[in-house]
């Protein structure tokens, strides 16, 4: 008897339909090897849900989505939209408005990124060679996805009082003259999720046997000053045996070149690891193999987004590179207990580029034209290998 699971399920825009098809059926595939039908149920966000029903984050889908509490996300956002309908509804751009309202019911504060070296894409790597060591590289971002500044994005420009605006030297929207306006937005950090935050990170850490980096700006930003205090008293009240560096944001970017010194599971901020995560999976190779998991560590909500974008350029020429959300769809098996799915998925990944199959993203002047596939036929390549 196969055990029934229900997924949520956000196709998205751009290319993320095509791209999320493609992991769909090798999800379902390789759950069957732990006896796990997987029932997806759609949950439209996005610029093509407002098409539909006249809003990128329809209350029946959130509701839905939060319910189910496993979401498998294609991807939300497209330039195209933003420039027409976006300019007149900013509101409804579905970065903020769907993805980051997900993140914040579903309280998903723990973003898991671990950035793969494929040794097959090795000449796509903008890494040196020589900079990645035989053995190969652990590097596991956790980026805190909640606060910071994404979701303290009101202007608060008017409830500063006139003693603090004057210190600062700026002035209230009213009196502003010609190019003097001021945009402020809060950034901010609380003390109880920054601790559970670095108590769940140090104990991946620990599980994993890898060392805790910990990147901040603690040298000039006051939140950054507070991350560091309570990752530095976690880790000597609580994890001893964890060893424990830390690392200014600026100079962490800087050694993605020489990626054994972030060898690793990387904690980082919202905004800190939303920006070195792209750098890392582009140092290796393509951002298209980027793979990424949002969790509640308290109750198991999850959302599987692979945190590259939706391919807008490539939308509905079958071309965009579906591995990512293979990847990610690897770490949602795995989330539900389906483990022999998930290694499954992650060997026949290996394999088919050990054996010469691109996409486009991927695909170099040496590589063999016949190898050359389309976003669906990734998807069934992966699945002739499970
Ligand atoms: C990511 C993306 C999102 C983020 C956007 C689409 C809101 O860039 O998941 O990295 O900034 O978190
Ligand atoms: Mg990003």
């Amino acid at each position: 008897m196969m055990k029934e699971k229900r997924i949520a399920l956000i196709k998205g825009d751009g290319s993320g339909p095509e791209m999320i098809d493609a992991a769909c059926a090798v999800a379902v595939e390789a759950a069957k090897k732990d006896g796990i039908q997987i029932i997806f149920e759609e949950t439209p966000m996005g610029w093509n849900a407002y098409e539909k029903y006249g809003d990128t984050l329809p209350d029946e889908s959130l509701k839905k989505a939060v319910e189910i509490g496993i979401v498998f996300l294609g991807g939300v956002g497209d330039p195209k939209f933003d420039e027409t309908i976006g300019v007149k509804n900013p509101e409804m751009k579905p970065e903020a408005r769907a993805l980051l309202a997900l993140r914040k019911e579903m309280k998903l504060l723990l973003n898991f990124r671990p950035i793969v070296y494929h040794k097959s894409l090795a000449h796509l790597a903008r890494v040196k060679p020589e900079n990645i060591p035989s053995e190969g590289v652990e590097q596991i971002f956790i980026r805190f996805l909640l606060e910071d500044s994404y979701f303290g994005t009101t202007d608060l420009i008017d409830e500063i009082n006139e003693n603090d605006r004057a210190r600062l030297g700026i002035k209230s929207k009213d009196n502003v003259i010609g190019n003097e306006e001021i945009i402020t937005e809060l950034s901010y950090y609380r003390k109880e999720t920054v601790e559970k935050y670095f108590r769940e990170a140090f104990s991946y850490a620990r599980s994993k046997k890898l060392p805790l980096i910990s990147i901040d700006k603690a040298n000039v930003m006051s939140r950054y000053d507070f991350w560091r205090k309570i990752a530095t008293k976690i880790g000597k009240e609580e994890f001893p045996d964890v060893p424990l560096s830390h690392q200014y944001v600026d100079s962490a970017n800087a050694l993605l070149f020489t990626p054994a010194r972030l060898h690793g599971v990387i904690a980082c901020g919202n905004e800190h690891g939303d920006i070195l995560s792209d750098g890392a999976a582009a140092a290796f190779g393509s951002m298209g193999m980027m793979c990424s998991s949002a969790i509640n560590p308290d109750n198991g909500a999850a959302v599987f987004e692979s945190g590259a974008g939706t391919a807008p350029s490539r939308a509905g020429q079958d071309k965009a590179n579906p591995l990512g959300r293979i990847l990610t769809a690897a770490m949602m098996l795995r989330h539900i207990g389906a483990v022999n799915g998930a290694s499954a998925i992650e060997e026949a990944v290996n394999n088919i580029l050990k054996d010469g199959y691109r996409t486009a993203d991927l695909f170099s002047a040496t590589d063999d034209p016949n190898k050359l596939l389309g976003t669906s036929a990734t998807g069934k390549m992966v699945i002739s290998y499970i």
